[in-house]
């Protein structure tokens, strides 16, 4: 197993170095190899190289860089983004970049309440909150295509298109079905979308969606428009299993869903090519006021390195590497209520503590 690893800005390699503690732990615990190498992808040296922070003047990563990380099995990143470097400029040049350059057309977002983690909802506990939603990743609104027309003058004109492939959503979609499957939870799985407006790609997704469900007899579906679905986020939590969205609207409720969660301490994500290389992260930003304190949570960047286990696992059928995730999970469900709060700075540990409670939980848990 060789993992390419990008610390990245601010608190991203605090963070990523709890998460490589983690895997050390689990390897040695269930006894496999694996080797790493570190990235220096980050703002901070697009900067120093030279960049201009108001606007892309040079790569934020090398194509080489790219063309080597692909002789790895998984990605795993800390955080990336910088206060100084305009909006749009790390996330197209890196995150959009690989998620594009890598094809990796699903998002993966594992919603779920850790033992002893408080939830903004009242009367909900870690049995309510726990669903997964799989993200399109490489289509919708995220393109890029269209453009400003006559700008900077009254007559202004901007589009933004929704590319929806058939192929996209279908491929997107059957994810899904076959996660759904795997996970043997409800078997629910749920398309979110907003067909009642966007009546093209929404069709396109909704007819895909009937069509595949016909080959998953053992799967029950159901459909929620977006803005139901927020609703029913806050509302019943507890009656979602898997769910599978477009690029945009899951960019949207995957951040509400982390706030139930316990907030984006906790929440971790998967960007994955099932076939090629994918890339595991803490959904957390690089949070540059609590850089070098030690006291931001570790807890999503664990959770990412335990999903990078368990999917590279289930990708490429091997049931160490799955067992492996379950062993890093197991261990994160055994210490996150022996930490007074999810919030950074308020733990009652700092950063390495928790990482070292999870590392010493997994040596000492039972196989
Ligand atoms: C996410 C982020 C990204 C997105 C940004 C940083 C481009 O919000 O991973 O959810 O919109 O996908
Ligand atoms: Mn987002």
């Amino acid at each position: 197993m060789r993992i390419a690893v990008i610390g990245g800005d601010g608190t991203g390699p605090e963070v990523a170095a709890e998460g490589l503690k983690a895997l050390a732990a689990v390897a040695e615990r269930i006894g496999f190899a694996y080797e790493t190498k570190h990235f220096n992808v980050s703002g901070d040296r697009y900067l120093a190289a030279g960049g201009d922070p108001a606007e892309a003047s040079i790569p934020v990563i090398h194509d080489g860089e790219i063309a080597e990380m692909k002789t790895y099995d998984a990605l795993y990143l800390g955080a990336v983004g910088h206060p100084d470097i305009a909006p749009g400029i790390i996330e197209k040049g890196l995150l959009l970049k690989l998620r594009f350059a890598l094809d990796q057309y699903i998002n993966l977002r594992p919603v779920q309440l850790y033992p002893g983690v408080d939830t903004p909802l009242k009367g909900k506990g870690p049995s309510d909150i726990d669903f997964v939603v799989v993200r399109e990743n490489t289509e919708g609104i995220y393109t890029g295509m269209g453009g400003i027309q006559y700008k900077n003058t009254p007559q202004e004109v901007s589009t933004q298109l929704n590319c929806t492939t058939r192929f996209g959503a279908e491929r997107c979609i059957r994810y899904a079905f076959e996660f759904c499957r795997r996970r043997n939870k409800k078997k629910r799985l749920t398309l979110v979308h907003k067909i009642n407006v966007l009546t093209f790609a929404g069709d396109t997704w909704f007819r895909a969606f009937n069509e595949i469900a016909k080959e998953y007899g053992d799967i029950q579906t159901d459909y929620n428009h977006v803005d139901a679905c927020c609703m029913w986020f806050v509302k019943s939590p507890e009656f979602y299993d898997v769910i599978v969205t477009d690029n945009i609207f899951g960019d949207i409720i995957t951040d509400l869903a982390a706030m139930i969660q316990g907030g984006l301490g906790v929440a971790a994500g998967g960007n994955i090519n099932p076939t090629g290389l994918s890339m595991y992260e803490p959904m957390g930003g690089s949070a540059p006021k609590y850089t070098g304190k030690n006291v931001i949570n570790p807890v999503a960047a664990i959770a990412a390195m335990a999903m990078l286990l368990r999917e590279t696992g289930n990708n490429t059928k091997n049931l160490t590497l799955v067992k492996a995730g379950d062993c890093v999970e197991n261990a994160l469900r055994a210490v996150t209520p022996k930490m007074a709060s999810q919030a950074a700075g308020r733990m009652g540990m700092s950063t390495t503590e928790v990482g070292d409670l999870v590392a010493r939980t997994i040596k000492e848990t039972p196989q």
